[in-house]
């Protein structure tokens, strides 16, 4: 293969993350230091949310935020399974149960209609996920929580810079909500992430339970509850930092690279792309993920688009069909139909905010190639590699 292959995600690395990062390791001070509510102060104003707790990863703000929430052991929660793992998984830690419900069709998000089906006596909180960066329903949410008194923790790990129709930024509502800074995310501290609270109340109880149950007026190595480490270092608080300067470039560049797959890629026959805003909302671009047509083959396609010189993935697995899930709570095939068909169809392609024109025509062509030739194989039966 001549050409480079075009690689699914790559974080954005200037000058000016080196100058910030390097400024920590001059400085000797590499863990909590000033960094840390220097990052915190400016993601707060920039989703315009006071209570911002950074912490080591998506995953930990989300264990936070349930604790804070109140969640026990034996609740019930509502969510998603169509995402990623981590939205579920930090339910158990607490001894909850997920209950999944079925998503729509053209946002990917949770179905209110099916969340409020999903509702039981056991049930204690919401758990919705602005999957792919598009904000979820969360007036709808809102709504069902207040009516039975459920807590809400929004996972927003894929969403920074999302804007809800009445101009809030997604995560910034007054909820319990996460964001996650891996290297794939709009944002990347390396790992990390942030707990954004509605009161001050509840930000020090996770200020406190990322440290190990420090409280803030609290003595070196004292400790009045349970805590994990779930810090930052000053040095992905950092690079957080250097990041947050560019977001909006970097949004906008992610924008940018989305337009051009959709004007690219709407030639493909039965190919769905990701849904247009509507009603206000505002997407803020994660990943660029497309629906295979239902008879081309995903994970075929995959390995031909990788002798191509392209990257892709399946995105995302269903959670409930994980074997994990499948052998803990006894989930089988069929349960949520639309999310099952989403994720088999569902196929992620190189998408980063540098992404050029030119590699998005490669894309494109290669794309245009594997459906195409795999559409005859399903209806020819010949071998893909013949048909190609
Ligand atoms: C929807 C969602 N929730 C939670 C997480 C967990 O974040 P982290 O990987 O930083 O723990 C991710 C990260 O990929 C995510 O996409």
């Amino acid at each position: 293969m001549s050409e480079e292959l075009i690689p699914l995600a790559r974080p954005h690395v200037g000058a000016r993350e080196e100058e910030q990062v390097l400024e920590v390791l001059r400085s000797r001070h590499l863990a909590l230091g000033p960094k840390l509510p220097e990052f915190e102060r400016a993601l707060g104003a920039s989703l315009g949310a006071p209570h911002v707790s950074a912490v080591a990863s998506g995953t930990a703000a989300l264990h936070l935020c349930i604790r804070a929430a109140g969640v026990r052991a034996g609740d019930e929660v509502v969510t998603t399974p169509f995402s990623f793992v981590a939205s579920a998984n930090c339910l158990l830690y607490e001894g909850a149960t997920p209950v999944f419900c079925d998503i729509d069709r053209r946002t990917l998000n949770m179905d209110p209609d099916a969340a409020g089906a999903a509702i039981a006596e056991r049930t204690t909180g919401l758990l919705p996920v602005h999957i792919f960066g598009y904000p979820a329903d969360m007036p709808a949410f809102e709504g069902m929580a207040g009516d039975r008194g459920l807590w809400v923790v929004e996972d927003a790990c894929e969403a920074l810079g999302a804007v809800h129709a009445d101009g809030k930024p997604v995560g910034a509502r007054g909820n319990l909500a996460t964001f996650g800074f891996y290297p794939n995310k709009q944002l990347s501290t390396g790992e990390g992430g942030a707990a954004i609270s509605p009161t001050g109340e509840m930000q020090e109880r996770i200020d406190s339970e990322r440290n190990q149950g420090r409280s803030p007026d609290m003595g070196w190595l004292d400790h009045d509850r349970l805590g994990f480490n779930y810090r930052l270092s000053d040095l992905a608080c950092a690079l957080g930092l250097a990041q947050l300067e560019r977001l909006p470039e970097m949004l906008a560049a992610r924008k940018r690279a989305a337009g051009l797959y959709g004007e690219a890629l709407a030639g493909i026959e039965g190919l769905d792309l990701p849904c247009p805003d509507t009603g206000g909302d505002r997407r803020s671009w994660f990943v660029y993920v497309v629906q295979l047509p239902a008879e081309v083959d995903r994970d075929t396609a995959i390995r031909e688009l990788r002798a191509r010189g392209v990257d892709s993935k399946p995105y995302l697995p269903a959670i409930h069909l994980l074997s994990f899930y499948r052998e803990r709570f006894g989930h089988r095939d069929g349960e949520f139909p639309i999310c099952e068909d989403v994720t088999r169809r569902s196929l992620a392609l190189p998408f980063f905010p540098e992404l050029r024109e030119s590699q998005i025509e490669r894309v494109t062509a290669a794309l245009e190639q594997v459906v195409e030739s795999l559409r005859v194989t399903s209806q020819t039966g010949l071998s893909p590699k013949r048909a190609l």
